[in-house]
């Protein structure tokens, strides 16, 4: 039988997700006893990855010593790799103390239900300082306009550390039945499926052609076995297309453009955090959770406007350890379609080409025309997946 690639410094999956019913309803019975607090969407996101065994080999929310740690040298105290801090920041722990059992609350499911048990190991503070500075590490900016950094700074400056146990998947389990999915289960499909080569692809946006090609790139180059597109459910920035559609689109395209039983289509849940290169590690990091062996990483990878060169997500790869992960970076160029041979390729594969044998494909590009209410050209995306945006934008429009 295959053997996958092990996890994340860890032999086996820690999923903090607690499995046996029994169980959970005793604690559900327990945190109706407890302390509560609603927290941010951003801590929800992480609790949802540490229960899925995304997080792996996490326990829980991370100290103010571990974040700052990870910040500075992308080490927690006890010398693990992690490339961003894995908060539960609150603005008051009011009476919470070290030793105390508290229900954490989902602000993003109605009613606000409990999604965990955390056992506090610590209450700390960060200061202002230490809080941009942290920003400064992982987004390479403090600019309030950086949708990360904002949603960051808004979460408080008290980290609630320690342990969970989580009860349920919050809102993903319920909207995406078809497509949440944990790294335990794709894991369990990659075995099953007898895949030794898995190539992973990361995105928030429904697949153009560029994002299509790269994946064909990469199993042919790589001779893999399969593909799995993991994309984001999580929250966005205002103007990005909302996961449901963006799922619609891509199955779509796997559908009609991709050979039977090559892809999974599956999704994770977690806000986005548009950290560029701290953010592309992270997904290499759970990526190799799921079982990926290649990561592919292209143009702007977890970018937003231009707080990032086009490939310092690239580049973050070849400064940390070569031990630090296990999943290997596909690097992928930047991607047009070419006027020329009439499809998409690598542009520094074209050294023939010049600027203006080019057609650009870009994501943000493509929200623009749609916005505009412009059809897609089919360099941009496939006719059928074109359709499923054009008539978003329609809608919206109405
Ligand atoms: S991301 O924020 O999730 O990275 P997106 O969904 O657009 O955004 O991208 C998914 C992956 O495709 C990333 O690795 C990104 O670098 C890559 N990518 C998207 N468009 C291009 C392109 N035109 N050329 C090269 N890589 C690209």
């Amino acid at each position: 039988m295959a053997t996958l690639i092990a996890p994340h410094n860890a032999a086996e999956l820690k999923p903090l997700f607690v499995s046996d019913p029994n169980e959970r309803a005793r604690l559900k019975t327990e945190a109706a006893q407890l302390p509560a607090i609603t927290i941010s969407s951003a801590a929800a996101g992480n609790a949802v990855m540490l229960a899925g065994g995304y997080f792996t080999p996490l326990a829980g929310f991370m100290s103010k010593a571990d974040a700052l740690g990870v910040g500075q040298t992308m080490r927690t105290s006890s010398g693990l790799f992690w490339p961003t801090p894995v908060l539960n920041l609150v603005h008051d722990a009011g009476a919470i103390e070290p030793g105390d059992r508290i229900a954490l609350e989902d602000p993003n499911v109605e009613g606000a239900p409990v999604l965990a048990i955390q056992t506090v190991e610590a209450v700390d503070k960060f200061s202002a300082s230490e809080l941009e500075e942290l920003a400064e590490q992982v987004f390479g900016t403090t600019d309030r306009k950086h949708p990360g950094v904002e949603q960051f700074m808004a979460q408080g400056d008290v980290a609630l550390s320690g342990p969970i146990e989580v009860l349920n998947y919050s809102y993903f389990e319920t909207d995406f039945p078809d497509t949440f999915r944990t790294a335990v289960d794709i894991r369990n499909e990659i075995l099953e499926r007898g895949w030794e080569r898995v190539v992973a692809f990361q995105t928030r946006n429904p697949m153009h052609r560029a994002h299509e090609e790269l994946c064909r790139m990469a199993m042919e180059r790589l001779g893999a076995d399969g593909l799995v597109i993991h994309m984001l459910l999580g929250k966005l920035k205002p103007g990005d297309i909302p996961a449901p559609v963006r799922d619609a689109a891509i199955r779509k395209m796997v559908e009609l453009y991709f050979p039977e039983n090559s892809t999974l289509i599956t999704g994770y849940g977690f806000d986005m955090l548009y950290a560029g290169p701290r953010e592309a590690l992270l997904h290499a990091v759970f990526r190799q959770n799921m079982g990926a062996t290649d990561f592919i990483v292209g143009r702007d990878h977890a970018g937003v406007g231009d707080y990032y060169e086009p490939f310092e997500a690239q580049e973050i790869f070849e400064k940390i350890p070569n031990d630090a992960l296990k999943i290997q970076m596909f690097v992928a160029d930047h991607t047009a379609f070419s006027k020329k041979l009439n499809k998409v390729v690598m542009m520094r594969e074209a050294p023939d080409h010049t600027k203006d044998d080019f057609v650009l494909l870009s994501g943000t590009a493509v929200r623009e025309m749609l916005g505009r209410g412009e059809a897609l050209p089919g360099e941009f995306a496939r006719p059928e997946v074109a359709q499923i945006l054009m008539d978003y934008y329609r809608e919206e429009a109405s």
